[in-house]
């Protein structure tokens, strides 16, 4: 037998309700605060993740899916989705117009990770990107939005952890000072770390070994050596966050494991989702799009993991499995026929209908059926129901039953209903 792949899973329909529930929520809250939604290929070439995620990361150097193409292109399943969407907004130049670009999307990004509770090799993401201000207003304004959207769902104690990760003028600084910190630990280190010292010892903030994340856990925060002007972009976002009294706990040390952030990064955990308990992630990356050939265009943005939404959602939400209102027990071949007619127009009133052709099933039969999938009214349409031109109705709660001329059905189902 041929199984699902390790990592990737079906999403069935009996827990399909949760996945729409948040996909809808989502949609709804981001269009009150003017995002529209964007829709990327899932594959892209290569080099636009090496070149934004940056070479030193864990996604780029261990986690993507890498192939080439028949003409030997380079081409990734992307593993987020902000390069994505920055490069498609340089491609249409959408950062021409006047004012922000404010862009959601909800889709499956692709990483090659153990697979665990929470954390799979095709998982979704629901995300936002802004485009067009550095103001600390619209950082204060997205993750009002965000806090927003997960209390709308009833996700109970979500934690905020925020930071500023500096820019390309305070980086420098720090990363002498983080060198200097980690040099006297090198040989403790592991491979990994090591590595990481040559190419980009922030991303030793990413590393999961317990040792080296104690070691990391001393090191110099970024916060000590930013620049004047990064301060300042810090402190207005905090007093603007407190302004809206959104808690949030201010994290010296979250850097968050890709390169193209700048000055702002954040997280949001939640209990109960085990190790990984970063539900979502995001930040500012001012300078994204200059570094994707587009112009000096500033960009701030996160995404929420699906697949920890649903998790994280409490249990009593999205209950309703989608019970059809009406089910069709049709016998014999004509009453098949004239089923598909009368169903036909009842859907054009918005009924939800279903219709299992089995003509020489019994009634008993295709009774026990509608009960089991839930209708909460029953057509029969039998050999005399054809000859007089009729249908009976049954109302499945108490069992009541009539029939009624087939141009009378409408008007009685809604009678019945309202009873
Ligand atoms: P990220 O932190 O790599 O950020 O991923 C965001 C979220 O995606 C994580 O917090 C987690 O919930 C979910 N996630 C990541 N990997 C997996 C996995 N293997 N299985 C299940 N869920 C996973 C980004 O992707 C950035 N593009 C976020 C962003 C948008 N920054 C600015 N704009």
């Amino acid at each position: 037998m041929i199984e699902a792949q390790k990592g990737t899973r079906d999403i069935l329909p009996g827990e399909i309700a949760r996945w729409q529930l948040v996909e809808a929520q989502a949609r709804a809250t981001f269009e009150l605060y003017g995002f529209r939604e964007i829709r990327t290929p899932i594959f892209e070439s290569t080099e636009l993740f090496s070149r934004t995620i940056g070479e030193a990361t864990d996604i780029v150097s261990k986690e993507m899916y890498t192939f080439l193409d028949r003409k030997g292109r380079s081409l990734t399943l992307r593993p987020e989705n902000t390069a994505p969407v920055a490069r498609a907004v340089i491609e249409h130049q959408m950062h021409r117009g006047a004012g922000l670009q404010r862009l959601y999307y909800i889709g499956p990004m692709f990483r090659y990770e153990r697979p665990q509770k929470g954390r799979a090799r095709q998982f979704h993401q629901i995300g936002v990107e802004v485009f067009g201000s550095e103001h600390p207003a619209v950082d204060a304004e997205t993750l009002e939005m965000l806090m927003a959207f997960l209390e709308s769902l009833g996700i109970a104690g979500a934690e905020l952890a925020v930071n500023s990760v500096g820019c390309p003028v305070c980086r420098p600084a720090y990363r002498e000072a983080l060198l200097a910190y980690l040099r006297p630990h090198r040989d403790s280190l592991c491979e990994d770390c090591r590595r990481r010292l040559a190419e980009n010892p922030l991303r030793c903030f990413d590393c999961k070994v317990p040792a080296d994340q104690e070691t990391m856990s001393a090191a110099p925060p970024i916060t000590e050596s930013l620049c004047a002007a990064c301060r300042d972009h810090f402190a207005r976002l905090v007093a603007l966050l407190e302004a809206l009294a959104i808690r949030h706990r201010i994290e010296p040390r979250l850097v968050r494991g890709l390169d193209y952030y700048r000055r702002t990064s954040f997280e949001v955990t939640v209990p109960g989702l085990g190790s990984q308990n970063a539900l979502l992630g995001g930040g500012r990356y001012d300078g994204l799009i200059r570094d994707l050939g587009g112009p000096d265009v500033p960009g701030f943005g996160f995404a929420v993991g699906e697949e920890r939404l649903v998790l994280s959602l409490p249990a009593a939400a999205a209950a309703a499995e989608g019970a059809p209102d009406i089910y069709m027990a049709a016998i014999g071949e004509e009453g098949v026929a004239r089923a598909l007619v009368v169903g036909r127009w009842l859907r054009r009133t918005g009924k939800r209908i279903v219709l299992e052709p089995q003509p020489d099933k019994s009634l008993r039969a295709q009774m026990r059926r509608a009960h089991d999938l839930g209708a909460a009214f029953v057509l029969i349409i039998g050999e005399s129901e054809v000859r007089e031109g009729s249908v009976t109705i049954r109302r499945m709660a108490d069992g009541t039953q009539e029939r009624v001329a087939a141009q009378r059905v409408e008007g009685r189902l809604r009678e019945m209903a309202g009873a």
